[in-house]
Formats: C-alpha cells, sequence, structure tokens
C-alpha cells in the first residue's frame, strides 16, 4: 500500500528524509486491532519530531508518519482515532500504560492506505464534520480540550493567553476558549496569524513578548524556551501555565523563583482521554466548531504540507486525503 514515511532519522535536516511510497500492509497484533481505510489525516509538529527521530529508537525506521486520522472501520462505520495506543485498563489515564505509544511513534501511522489500531481507541466520527474536518481533531484539538478544561479547570469568564498562535494547536485552544466563554489572548510571530487568531475568537492578539493588560488566569504553552519567561510574567499568582509541547527547546531557564513566590502551578498535558474525545465531540457539534483547516492535498503531494509546517508557515491544520 502507499504511505507517507520517514526513511530514516534525521536531526537536522528532516525534510530530507521524508518518502511517499510503498510500504507493507498493516499487520494487527491480535483481534482487539482492526484494520480502517484512512480516509483523511491531519499533519502534527509530532511528525515533524519524528522525522527528525526525536525519542524513536533508529531501529523502527523506516516508519510510517501520522498521528491522528478519521476512516471507514472493518464494519463499514466511520471513525476517528484516538492515535495514543494503550491498554483497554488505561483508559483513564493512557500515559500510566508503561507500554503506551502513539501512532506514528511506536506502531505505523496514519499516513497511509490503511492503518491497524486498537479497537477500543475508535469513536463515532460525527456525521456534522466532514472527513477532512474528523481526521484533523485528536492530535491537536483533544490536547487543547484537556489543556483548557481538565487540567486549567477554566471557567466562562476567565482570562487565557494562547502563545504562538498560529498552529494547529493553538488554533483549537482559541476556537475551543471563546466557545467556552473564555477571554482569549494570544501571542503571534506573525501579523496575518495575528489577524487569524482575532478572526478565530481571541479578544486581543499580541506580539510575542508583548506586555498584558493584565496578568490571566492561565497560559496555554507548547512554544516552550522562547516563550517560557513569558508565560511565567504573564500568569496572575495562584494561576496556571499548562505545557504541552515545547516547539523552540525545551529547556529554557526555569524562573523557579517566581513560580514558588506567586504559587503558580505548571501542568503538562499528553494529548487527551477516550472520554475527553467523546465531550470534545460534542461539544464541537453543538457549538458548530470545525477545525480551522488551511491547506489540504493527496496523500502523494503531501511533502508540500510538511514543507510549511516545518518553515512555520501555518494558520490552522494541514491535512492529507486519500
Ligand atoms: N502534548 C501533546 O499532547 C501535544 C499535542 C499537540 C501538539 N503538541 C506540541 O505542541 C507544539 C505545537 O504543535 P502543533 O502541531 O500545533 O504545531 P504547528 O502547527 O507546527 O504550530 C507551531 C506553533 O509554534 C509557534 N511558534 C513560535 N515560535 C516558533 C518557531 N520559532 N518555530 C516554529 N513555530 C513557532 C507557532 O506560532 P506563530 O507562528 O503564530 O508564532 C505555532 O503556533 C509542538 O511542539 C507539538 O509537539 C503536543
Amino acid at each position: 500500500m502507499k504511505a507517507v514515511y520517514a526513511e530514516r532519522p534525521c536531526p537536522d535536516d528532516p525534510l530530507t528524509a521524508l518518502r511517499f511510497g510503498e510500504r507493507p500492509e498493516p499487520e494487527p497484533p491480535d483481534d482487539d486491532w482492526t484494520v480502517l481505510e484512512v480516509r483523511s489525516a491531519g499533519l502534527n509538529h509530532h511528525d515533524l519530531w519524528t522525522l527528525r527521530g526525536s525519542g524513536v529508537p533508529s531501529h523502527r525506521y523506516p516508519l510510517t508518519l501520522g498521528v491522528e486520522c478519521a476512516g471507514t472501520d472493518d464494519t463499514g462505520r466511520d471513525v476517528i482515532v484516538h492515535g495514543m495506543v494503550y491498554g483497554r485498563e488505561f483508559l483513564d489515564c493512557p500515559v500510566r500504560d508503561p507500554a503506551w505509544t502513539m501512532l506514528g511513534e511506536g506502531r505505523p501511522g496514519t499516513f497511509a492506505e490503511r492503518v491497524a489500531v486498537p479497537r477500543h481507541t475508535l469513536v463515532a466520527k460525527p456525521p456534522q464534520l466532514s472527513f477532512t474536518e474528523a481526521g484533523a481533531i485528536t492530535g491537536t484539538w483533544l490536547t487543547a480540550y484537556r489543556m483548557l478544561f481538565t487540567r486549567a479547570e477554566l471557567l466562562p469568564g476567565r482570562t487565557v493567553l494562547v502563545q504562538g498562535s498560529g498552529g494547529g494547536l493553538s488554533t483549537a485552544l482559541i476556537q475551543l476558549g471563546r466557545a467556552a466563554g473564555l477571554r482569549v489572548w494570544a501571542t503571534s510571530r506573525t501579523g496575518w496569524k495575528r489577524d487569524l487568531a482575532r478572526e478565530l475568537g481571541a479578544d486581543q492578539a499580541f506580539v510575542p513578548g508583548a506586555p498584558l493588560p493584565e496578568p490571566v488566569d492561565a497560559v496555554m504553552e507548547s512554544v516552550g524556551r522562547d516563550t517560557w519567561a513569558h508565560s511565567l510574567r504573564s500568569v496572575r499568582a495562584g494561576g496556571c501555565v499548562v505545557v504541552a509541547g515545547a516547539t523552540t527547546g525545551a529547556l529554557p531557564p526555569a524562573h523557579l523563583t517566581r513560580i514558588f513566590w506567586n504559587e503558580l502551578r505548571v501542568l503538562g498535558v499528553m494529548c487527551g482521554t477516550l472520554a475527553e474525545l467523546r465531550s470534545l465531540l460534542t461539544f464541537m457539534v453543538a457549538h458548530d466548531l470545525r477545525p480551522r483547516i488551511y491547506r489540504e492535498f493527496p496523500a502523494e503531494d503531501g511533502a508540500e504540507g510538511f514543507r510549511l509546517l516545518a518553515e512555520g508557515d501555518v494558520g490552522g491544520k494541514i491535512v492529507l486525503n486519500w
């Protein structure tokens, strides 16, 4: 079958390891797994980390990329794939499974005509969402849902700062936050992305590092080194910084004094649970929310999508269609 895959880990020039071509048919390890016909699959920054070899042992390559997708299962049901791989007994907290992994990392991913997935990690695709929209949800929207509502426990009327507003995760945070009645502030390096943030529901958009009108209740942080100090400066005493990524570097100065002096909470997030995915889909349908699709490509032209992602030239999600 055809697939988009990383031929080898390539830390310095990840796009040179990207390939489109023949890969073996998926092999479900047991009857608890099924094989999906993939219809649409969103790109995530995670796919770039995997091209770089980040956290993936070199013996796993060549490795089919792709964390998220929507498709049709072996019973003909249209479904969305959670993207995390974990045992049934860890439904409440997948990261507690010592063997948990992601599609496109520990198992062949979703950028293929077919993908093997555990049956218990599938949910029905709401008919209100197109395949393109449904295939662009679990890698970023689910994380955004968990960041805002489960971890930060934000209530309507509270103020949230979203750092680096253009990407898949941040546009989801803005759209979800707005629909939930939060006051959303965002930062972005680029003028057109600050305009996009306002279009998607941000009340105000700032250049990175700008002083804010007042401290916020919570900061959504995925940029890492370039914004970490600003995030800690921007949150009110007793507020929280929710961390889901480190695009520009994972080891900024910690500024521990600011954390204990202001009793800040730093909370990590890794994807979300299946229950949160179901709640997210209900919320999206109720509020007519859809991922902002920046560009879509036939899978064979996916390299252009990867180039845009690597250059940080995105305003929402990039999706590959089969
Ligand atoms: N923990 C989890 O479950 C989880 C889930 C999803 C994503 N993540 C992580 O969150 C991060 C964002 O993921 P994504 O898929 O939304 O990525 P993306 O679409 O590529 O977006 C990258 C984001 O980073 C911002 N950014 C700021 N400085 C940047 C720089 N120097 N280079 C590139 N981007 C820069 C961009 O904002 P502007 O261009 O507007 O400034 C943009 O919003 C990644 O690190 C990813 O691994 C983690």
